[in-house]
């Protein structure tokens, strides 16, 4: 329970602030319909009051219709449809219930922060986070193995498992890089919590304040947002939707600027969906390696590739740049599970103390339960179907875009995963429209997000992996309708 909330000496009785403040926990959810409110006793003890002034509160809310009474049982919250007060009886106070966290009209005015805000608002229909709907993942299994590993080594699942992690989940990890083309051995991977936590400790190992990173233009907001809390500055280099980031005006800015290492998401850039070419990994690695430049890998979408052939990650050529190799299994298996790995090279001891230092560990039975999935077998199968489902995704969307939104719009055809980078018509104020769509519950990611220097004013990215009801339907419709109305002006 929060602190005790009565002023003892104010002119409301003691039993009547009592109600009120448990009367404000029921609106606000704290206490649900139909669970049970603390005993007499309890409340007495725990709020130094006594009995009566407790039971007096307990009838006022009765009278109020908040709570009912049950026959050796105690106290219990009625449904909201059920909260009549007693006749005769006075009328509860009103609460402000709102509430303040999601609540879009108050979110700030920092792009960024709405979409934040919008996404976790499940009224709100997500197309402006990079979030898959559920319904892609294989959910039951995965919540089979959770509860089979935690009744089959509950001693396990409940310790910590110290940085770097869970071996088997290492081991598998380090198997799956074969795909990637990479050699590595499990002492070489790190489990995180999420790929966030790998990006945000391969930053805070080898960057530091006033430090300069090239990142894509556009690239992943979030990274932004950690290179801004440890005082890095991104310097954006020119990038093109479908191959990523261009070599030569890598080149110019380390000229100019001086740079200090490079953030390249090579394979299924996000929010382009861009895949690197082989011969420009190697052309960058190697401009790296001569300018001694660490570079940090976002492997995150790479599995989602549409190509047969799986996209090899930086680390697979045969070289000797410093590459911090970051992925995680938030958009493959369970964005909600927090698992993410990286392999952080020659910084490996800084990188396990980072991580021992900051979170001790990442969450051991979703580890356990990530590694009989993959031990299990099935997981390219898994991939397989759900490459092709996101792809039919995307499609749907290019679709609606097609039939709803004005010609001049351009798709970015994404070459992996579930989101689509739209180009509007020049004239377009993307973060205006965010703004009109949270005001028809639709979330979009306006383009200034992605970009450190505000840039892509008219470009937003639309997360395709939703649900495809007649609702998605309408809200893509609406949408392209808004983009209409803005350009008439
Ligand atoms: C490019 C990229 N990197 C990293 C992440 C973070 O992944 P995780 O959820 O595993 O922390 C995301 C999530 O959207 C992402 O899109």
């Amino acid at each position: 329970m929060s602190k005790n909330p009565f002023d003892r000496d104010g002119n409301q009785p003691l039993y009547r602030q009592l109600a009120e403040w448990l009367g404000k926990l029921i609106s606000e959810g704290t206490y649900e319909t139909d669970s049970r409110l603390p005993s007499i006793r309890q409340l007495s003890e725990q709020l130094s009051v006594s009995r009566t002034t407790v039971v007096y509160a307990y009838r006022l809310l009765e009278d109020w219709g908040f709570v009912e009474a049950r026959s050796r049982s105690g106290y219990f919250v009625q449904s909201v449809q059920d909260r009549q007060p007693r006749v005769g009886a006075a009328a509860p106070p009103s609460w402000d219930t709102t509430p303040k966290l999601f609540d879009v009209a108050s979110a700030s005015d920092d792009p960024t922060v709405r979409m934040i805000v919008a996404g976790a608002n499940l009224d709100v229909l997500q197309l402006g986070v990079a979030l898959p709907n559920p319904e892609f993942y294989p959910t039951d299994r995965l919540s089979r193995l959770l509860s089979r590993v935690v009744r089959h080594q509950p001693a396990v699942a409940a310790r910590y498992c110290p940085s770097p992690g869970f071996e088997p989940l290492r081991v598998q990890i380090a198997r799956r890089a074969v795909a990637a083309g990479v050699s590595i051995s499990p002492e070489d991977v790190v489990i995180t919590n999420g790929a966030c936590e790998a990006l945000f400790l391969s930053v805070r190992a080898v960057l530091g304040p006033g430090m300069r990173v090239a990142v894509a233009s556009p690239t992943y907001y979030v990274f932004l947002e950690q290179l801004n809390q440890c005082g890095v500055i991104p310097v954006e280099i020119a990038a093109d939707p479908q191959e990523g980031m261009n070599l030569d005006a890598l080149r110019e800015a380390h000229r100019r600027k001086s740079l200090d290492a490079i953030f390249l998401m090579p394979n299924i850039a996000n929010p382009t969906g861009a895949l690197m070419p082989d011969a420009t990994k190697e052309q960058i690695l190697a401009f790296a390696g001569e300018h001694g430049l660490p570079i940090i890998e976002d492997h995150v979408h790479a599995e989602l590739a549409y190509s047969d052939a799986r996209p090899r990650s930086l680390r697979a050529f045969d070289n000797e740049a410093d590459v911090l190799w970051c992925g995680s299994f938030s958009k493959t298996l369970a964005p909600g599970f927090r698992i993410g790995w990286m392999v952080p090279g020659v910084h490996r001891e800084k990188v396990a103390k980072l991580k021992a230092t900051s979170s001790v560990a990442s969450p051991t039975p979703q580890q356990m339960a990530i590694a009989e999935f993959l031990e299990e077998g099935g997981y390219d199968h898994h991939l397989k179907q759900l490459r092709e489902a996101f792809r039919g995704a995307v499609e749907t969307m290019l679709h609606l875009v097609d039939a709803y939104f004005p010609d001049q719009t351009i798709a970015h055809q994404p070459r992996g995963g579930y989101l689509l980078w739209l180009e509007l018509p020049e004239g377009v104020d993307s973060i205006r429209l965010a703004q009109q769509a949270l005001e028809h519950k639709i979330g979009i990611g306006p383009g200034p997000m992605f970009s450190p220097d505000g840039k892509f004013q008219n470009f937003i990215r639309l997360n395709c992996a939703v649900s495809w009801t007649a609702r998605t339907r309408q809200s893509v419709r609406r949408l392209g309708e808004l983009v209409e109305e803005q350009l008439r002006g």
